[in-house]
């Protein structure tokens, strides 16, 4: 399969553009390479796919719709992974605007450059930031979601609704993934796991919100994508599909694992938790592993470690 993975240069982008190449198909990624985080790491992982003949790199922006029609005309792609987004709830509170350009408009128009160009399969990048501070644990994809707590919750689960319009008008196959809170190789330096390493590693200070008194359902990376490349294999009308572990961890417990691997205790200054953010997420896996044989391989302790092993070979 032909498949145009959008934000490949990002930390899921490229682990998930890897795992297609490995397995024969053949990528394109796209991606604009902004500062949100250093670019040097998506230069990297960019750096890590360019040994795959199979695989080339589009430096574009989602934003530029014309662009984007011209691409998929060109290209003819069998299938979309879209993973180009503005992440970060905190920075979303920030700078709203943006996250709507992208994570919605942008969004947009690659479902309509899908259409245009007969696109038979679109996965479209989704979060349990939509579930705000639901009562509903675990997170089930029925809930309404109609109260996220920030622009980029907000700007998510309107491109999963306009997903739903697209395909009652046009038939087209889209299926929504929500990831929960993903680390591992790779992985992003404005998240957790990072930030953590990095704290215990060389004694950068962090802040530790609500002394770690929230719960995440970790997913390690390798599994995310698995259940990504799945979701690319089964066209499936329209879906809305949690990908987590469906195992929540108290963040404390998480920064202790990494403690304990680093030898030494992260720089930890406890602030009070912030409003965009929710106590705790937990996804209910039942559907994932229904239609898409979805089955998370990967416990945090493993996890955490496999992190470790990554970081300290290459962040040292
Ligand atoms: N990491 C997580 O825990 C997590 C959780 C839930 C959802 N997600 C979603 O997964 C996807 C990937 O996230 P990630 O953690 O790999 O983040 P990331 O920031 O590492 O990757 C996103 C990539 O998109 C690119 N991008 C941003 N705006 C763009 C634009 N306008 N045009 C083209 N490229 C653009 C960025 O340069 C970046 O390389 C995103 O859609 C994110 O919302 C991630």
């Amino acid at each position: 399969m032909k498949i145009l993975v959008t934000g490949a240069a990002g930390f899921i982008g490229s682990n998930l553009a890897e795992k297609l190449l490995k397995r024969g198909d053949t990528v394109v990624g796209l991606d604009n390479f902004n500062d949100y985080y250093d670019p040097a790491k998506k230069r990297a992982n960019e750096a890590r796919l360019n040994a795959y003949p199979a695989f080339r790199m589009v430096e574009d922006d989602i934003r530029h719709r014309q662009a984007m029609f011209d691409l998929f005309e060109n290209e003819k792609f069998d299938a979309v992974a879209h993973l180009a987004a503005m992440a970060g709830v905190r920075n979303a509170v920030k700078y709203p605007d943006l996250y709507v350009e992208v994570d919605l408009n942008g969004s947009q128009h690659l479902m309509d450059a899908a259409r245009a160009t007969g696109v038979g399969n679109f996965v479209l990048a989704s979060t349990s930031s939509v579930y705000g501070n639901t009562k509903q644990i675990p997170f089930v994809e029925t809930d309404p979601c109609d109260r996220p707590l920030q622009p980029y919750a907000a700007a998510k689960r309107a491109a999963e609704i306009l997903a739903y319009t697209y395909h009652y008008l046009f038939q087209q196959n889209i299926t929504v993934v929500r990831f929960f809170t993903v680390y591992g190789p790779n992985g992003r330096p404005d998240m957790m796991a990072y930030l953590v390493a990095e704290s215990a590693a060389k004694g950068v200070q962090i802040p530790l919100y609500d002394n770690g008194q929230m719960w995440r359902d970790w997913t390690y990376v390798e599994d995310i994508t698995d259940g990504v490349a799945a979701a690319i294999d089964r066209p499936l009308g329209y879906e809305i599909i949690n990908l987590g572990r469906g195992e929540p961890t108290l963040l404390a417990d998480f920064v202790g694992y990494i403690e304990e691997l680093a030898g030494r205790k992260a720089n930890v200054v406890s602030k009070p938790r912030l409003s965009a953010d929710f106590v705790k997420n937990n996804a209910d896996i039942s559907k994932a592993r229904r239609l898409l044989g979805y089955n998370p391989q990967v416990s945090v302790r493993e996890g955490v470690a496999r992190f470790w092993e990554w970081y300290a070979a290459n962040c040292l």
